[in-house]
């Protein structure tokens, strides 16, 4: 039977096709380069990776020229995917699989962690280097004409870090990248880092100590503040420094204690604002502003933290699966403090929102793009365009097939802030084979499609580079 489970089978496949079949008018306007990060392989000899978070990264580019599209895909050489193939089982810890290992090898790698390299949930430009991105502080540099990896980027600075956001900002105006770290030891520590354009070198804004650190995908940015969400998914780094259990696993959830948002001065790295709200768990802040003597953070929210149970890779490939989807949450967190006050925008459900970065980041904006879910015991089957704060939608579907990340790309001279198009990699289960989508992102219809042939499996993030 086919149907969505395919998005969560290994593609071993590799190829290069300059030239792929268009149906529709691909726009002439359109000339750059789409990349997209995701796993492709989960398993090594006869091991298997436990979580979806865990396959080897694999990078899929999309270069379109005068409404021509061309595709490529290729592995991330990570040392964790070149480790696991010449020992033909898994070396590394991913972030819900630990290598089967002696008493002797655990105590070895406890004071010789080896952390994962295996760059495949995000893009970014960083200096002048295309990067791969996970949650450890190993971006990996690649090709950007063939994707062949070039190698982890060593930082130019000294700052101490074992966690790294999967999804830094391009600071308006500065073109900084900011990034959100997090130091296990003794005393552990959130960093919010700043690198200059043209640089490797994170200039620490802000250091926050913590007892119990959460676990924090994504954080919140504002033309003077940064925002972090605590979740009540948290950890003893203890229980890390033993390594009894895979990463996420140390992690428990406490909803006694709630959520904190921490808003932090970036001029100064001063928490002028810690606020209190209801227990809730999220990855994907979507934008943040101020206004009125507050700052206002969208985020995808889920009651608990069990969406990340429900990410393993049996449950997905079960007939039981997630629909993977939350409910966009508007947060109010008045500066002066006292509580956060929130609310649900809309009744769709959403995952992996996009916006329109350029025009939107950090200010009052109108559209949300993400995956959504129509139908209930389906993964990602449509694609959802939400007004924001009024939550009215515009959905895109086509039965059978489930759309990965949908990315805005703005109309060189567009003045509206949906004038522009969108572009999705669909799974396509009953052709065993996927293809680009293109989107008026206005009308949010479709405008084009290119078939790649072979099956995509369900990615993460990607970025549009001109
Ligand atoms: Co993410």
């Amino acid at each position: 039977m086919p149907d969505y489970r395919l998005g969560f089978e290994s593609l071993r496949h590799e190829l290069h096709d300059p030239d792929l079949p268009v149906q529709g008018d691909w726009p002439d306007w359109l000339t750059g380069t789409l990349f997209r990060n995701g796993p492709a392989q989960f398993e090594v000899g006869e091991e298997e990776y436990a979580h979806w978070f865990d396959g080897h990264a694999m990078l899929h580019a999309f270069r379109m020229d005068g409404g021509t599209v061309g595709y490529r895909n290729r592995f991330v050489q990570s040392q964790s995917r070149t480790e696991a193939l010449q020992d033909g089982r898994i070396v590394r810890s991913e972030f819900a699989t630990d290598p089967c290992m002696s008493i002797f090898g655990r105590v070895m790698s406890t004071f010789n962690p080896q952390p994962t390299d295996n760059a495949s949930i995000n893009v970014a430009r960083l200096d002048d280097q295309y990067v791969a991105l996970t949650a450890t502080p190993l971006p990996v540099a690649f090709d950007p004409e063939t994707l062949e990896t070039a190698g982890v980027v060593e930082y130019a600075d000294d700052v101490a870090a074992d966690m790294s956001t999967p999804h830094p900002h391009v600071e308006p105006g500065t073109g900084r990248l900011l990034t959100q770290m997090l130091s296990f030891g003794r005393q552990c520590q959130y960093k919010i880092g700043a690198i200059p354009p043209d640089s490797r070198t994170r200039e620490l804004l802000a250091t926050l100590s913590v007892d119990r650190p959460s676990y924090m995908h994504s954080f919140g940015m504002t033309e003077h503040y940064v925002v972090l969400s605590e979740w009540p998914l948290t950890v003893n780094p203890l229980d890390l420094l033993l390594r009894g259990k895979p990463f996420i696993e140390n992690f428990e959830w406490r909803p006694e204690g709630g959520t904190r948002f921490r808003v932090l001065r970036k001029r100064d790295g001063a928490e002028v604002a810690t606020l209190a709200a209801d227990p809730a768990f999220g990855f994907h802040h979507v934008n943040a502003f101020e206004r009125d003597g507050a700052v206002v953070c969208d985020i995808v929210t889920y009651p608990d933290a069990s969406i990340i149970d429900d990410l393993y890779l049996d449950r997905l490939r079960s007939d039981d699966p997630t629909p993977g989807t939350g409910h966009l949450r508007r947060y109010t967190l008045p500066l002066d403090g006292g509580a956060a006050s929130s609310r649900v925008l809309g009744d769709e459900q959403i995952e992996l929102p996009r916006i329109h970065e350029a025009a939107a980041v950090a200010r009052p904006y109108e559209y949300v793009y993400g995956i959504g879910t129509r139908q209930e015991g389906q993964f990602s089957d449509q694609l959802v365009k939400m007004g924001v704060p009024d939550g009215m939608t515009q959905t895109w579907h086509e039965p059978g097939t489930h759309p990965g990340e949908p990315v805005f790309v703005p109309h060189p001279e567009g003045t509206a802030e949906d004038d522009g198009v969108v572009l999705s990699v669909v799974l396509d289960p009953a052709g065993e084979e996927s293809f680009l989508l293109l989107l008026d992102a206005d009308s949010f219809t479709e405008r084009a499609r290119a078939t790649v042939p072979h099956p995509i499996p369900f990615g993460f993030h990607g970025q549009f580079f001109e």
